[in-house]
């Protein structure tokens, strides 16, 4: 591993005759990995994957190949930033189509996998479970395939640095009791809602993939995130959006169920340092260690909103709440258990809540057209603007 002997452009601690060899050793790594350096995100227009696209765009050299079927929660204007960058491919298609996939790697030859693709949403999932089960479990496991019979062919070395990296959900875990310990990632899986069984599966035939043929994957479990490019159907930008539309603000049951909250750029951190540093076969929980509940979150929105931009009436945005009938199934606390990344490979979240909530509120106001172009559909016609969907 010669790589790691490397300090900038110098060699470190070695003779020179040592040095020279080692220096070779380096050339013959760079040659071997030459066209390797791609990486491959899937789902990278929807909310988490836009934001790593982005934020890795900044952190590395690393081109980025985005494959991306567009349904309702991918959003092209997500990476408008982009246009021009040749470090950037996007192409719109679907997980689950072996032919499109296998001549993407075979083209572009990534060094790793990134796997954001899935319908995200518990909601959705209640009221319409298939898409759950064919794109997370048929459409994780058809990549699998594929990724395993390119990996196959791979020469030794690259096949070793090779890395699938699984993005999932706490939601994996179940319901945690109040005082309950948070979840480690030895944690049972008992999944209570069609999204989260659909994870799980998911979680499970990655796991597989590593047991029975050697596929070199890292899986993490995440909290739930929040931030810029959030679709406005789930809890924090539904608030900011409908507030500021004079809505009602819909909080479920009594409103006391919790969450933990993590801000999405420190969910992108992690996933690069997993990447980077992760053992592979090995399951690694994310979160922010900000266990909230719901109301709490909304309470504290309203309080933004009546400082960054408030009602006409000088009243509080408090006053649009309303408590809805609550989810069927629906899971009353998860907490995560972060020391194993912490430890591990040296981890934290960068942002408190409070500091993250703020960017994020202020992001919403400052991002009026994405909201309205989401709202309108107007979203969905950026692909067709944009030179035959590749950006
Ligand atoms: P999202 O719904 O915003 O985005 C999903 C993206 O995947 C969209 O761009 C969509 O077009 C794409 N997609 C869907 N089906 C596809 C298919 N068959 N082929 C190719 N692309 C497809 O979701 P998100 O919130 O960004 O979540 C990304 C990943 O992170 C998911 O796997 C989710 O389970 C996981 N996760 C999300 C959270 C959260 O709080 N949002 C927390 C933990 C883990
Ligand atoms: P959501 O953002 O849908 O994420 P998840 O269900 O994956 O945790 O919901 C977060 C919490 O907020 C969850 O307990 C359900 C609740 N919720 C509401 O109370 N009202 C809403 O309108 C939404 C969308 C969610």
């Amino acid at each position: 591993m010669a790589v790691e002997w490397l300090m900038g452009n110098r060699l470190v601690g070695f003779s020179r005759k040592k040095a020279m060899s080692h220096q070779q050793a380096v050339l013959r790594r760079k040659q071997a990995f030459q066209g390797y350096e791609m990486i491959l995100v899937t789902g990278g227009s929807g909310f988490i994957g836009s934001n790593f696209v982005l934020d890795w765009l900044c952190q590395s050299d690393d081109p980025v190949i985005n494959l991306d079927k567009l349904t309702y929660a991918g959003n092209l204007e997500n990476l408008a930033s982009l246009q021009g960058n040749t470090r950037h491919t996007f192409i719109r298609g679907d997980i689950g189509d072996a032919t499109l996939v296998s001549s993407l790697l075979n083209e572009h030859k990534p060094r790793a996998i990134i796997n954001f693709a899935a319908e995200s949403h518990v909601d959705r999932s209640i009221h319409g479970p298939d898409e759950f089960i064919q794109t997370n479990i048929v459409g994780t496991f058809r990549l699998l395939e594929t990724v395993r019979g390119y990996w196959s062919g791979l020469n030794v070395e690259t096949k070793q640095s090779f890395r699938f990296l699984h993005v999932s959900t706490d939601e994996v875990y179940g319901s945690l009791d109040k005082g309950e310990s948070a979840f480690s990632e030895t944690r049972r899986y008992e999944p209570n809602s069609p999204y989260s069984a659909s994870k799980a599966a998911s979680d499970h035939l990655v796991r597989a993939y590593h047991h029975t043929y050697g596929l070199p994957v890292l899986t993490t479990n995440c909290s739930n995130n929040y931030g810029p490019y959030h679709f406005p159907e789930k809890l924090i930008p539904l608030m900011i959006v409908n507030a500021l539309a004079g809505k009602p603000l819909p909080v479920y049951g009594d409103g006391l169920q919790i969450r933990d909250w993590l801000y999405v750029i420190d969910h992108c951190s992690a996933i690069r340092r997993v990447l980077e540093a992760g053992r592979v076969g090995e399951v690694y929980n994310i979160g922010g260690c900000n266990e909230k509940p719901n109301i709490e979150i909304v309470h504290t929105v309203c309080a933004l909103l009546d400082e960054l931009r408030p009602r006409t009436d000088g009243r509080s945005y408090r006053g649009q709440i309303a408590h809805v009938a609550d989810r069927p199934g629906h899971d009353r606390r998860y907490a995560i258990d972060a020391s194993k990344i912490e430890h591990e490979l040296g981890w934290k979240p960068a942002e408190t809540f409070e500091t993250g909530i703020r960017k994020t509120v202020q992001w919403y106001l400052d991002n009026q057209s994405w909201v309205s172009n989401v709202q309108s559909g107007a979203y969905r016609t950026w692909v067709e603007k944009n030179d035959q969907g590749r950006v």
